[in-house]
């Protein structure tokens, strides 16, 4: 097991940090922008003034999964970007469940950045019958009494939580029992799952108390 909860080894068996990992997105989007305005290769210092971060922590990042830069070129943008994207597992099909067709789930559902990103949104589930049946961007809602059936006939990679939060816990451990080891989740609950479940918790209201702190601690 990883001494460090979120912990992930990569294929050289080096323990990446959680806070390395949170930064790999940005990475990605940095070097997708960069990639759309033409630019072919990037020094970490140029990458470090645009991103804010220093070039020695761009490249420590970058060398816990083999560097990928030339001493006095600097990193090949479209190759750092797909490299970036097979870390994030981003060159996989990634389907995903929503849980809960409701306001945010339907907002997730309508969300183009995660199929031009590789997710796939396969399936709504509610327990609204005046939900059920619907399409949201062509994707079908459905009772959630076909929830088993569903996972067991395609291949589901995460499950998004978008349900109220009294009915979270025990969706949880059914997904649990249904093989998904992916949740993505929203209900501003916690659950109590084996280690082998990755829960990726996004909570908009905890990063408004945290601005809200910033704005009070500064006067
Ligand atoms: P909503 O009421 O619009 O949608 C919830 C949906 O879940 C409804 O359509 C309801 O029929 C469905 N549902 C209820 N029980 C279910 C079950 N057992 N199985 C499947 N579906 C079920 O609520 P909204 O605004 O979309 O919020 C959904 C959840 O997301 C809530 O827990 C809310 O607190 C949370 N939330 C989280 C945010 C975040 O930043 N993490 C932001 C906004 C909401």
């Amino acid at each position: 097991m990883d001494d460090v909860r979120g912990a992930v080894k990569p294929a050289n068996e080096k323990v990446i940090s959680p806070a390395v990992i949170k930064r790999l997105p940005r990475y990605y989007r940095y070097l997708g922008d960069l990639l759309k305005n033409g630019v072919v290769r990037i020094s970490s210092k140029e990458l470090s003034e645009r991103m804010n971060v220093t070039a020695s922590q761009i490249r420590q990042d970058l060398n816990n999964f083999g560097g990928f830069g030339q001493q006095g070129y600097g990193y090949n943008v479209e190759f750092l970007y797909r490299e970036m994207g097979k870390i994030l597992g981003l060159d996989k099909t990634n389907n995903i469940i929503i849980i809960g067709a409701g306001n945010l789930g339907q907002a997730l559902a309508n969300n183009q950045e995660f199929a031009s990103n590789g997710f796939s949104i396969v399936g709504l589930f509610d327990v609204n019958p005046r939900l059920v049946g619907m399409a949201v961007r062509g994707v079908e809602v459905y009772d959630i009494d076909m929830l088993e059936d569903f996972v067991r006939d395609h291949e589901v990679m995460i499950a998004a939580l978008t349900l109220p939060k009294s009915k979270a816990p025990a969706i949880a451990e059914k997904l649990y029992s249904l093989g998904i080891k992916a949740l993505w989740n929203f209900a501003p609950v916690d659950f109590n799952l084996p280690d082998d479940v990755l829960v990726e918790n996004v909570h908009l209201s905890e990063s408004i108390m945290t601005l809200s702190y910033r704005i009070h601690s500064r006067n």
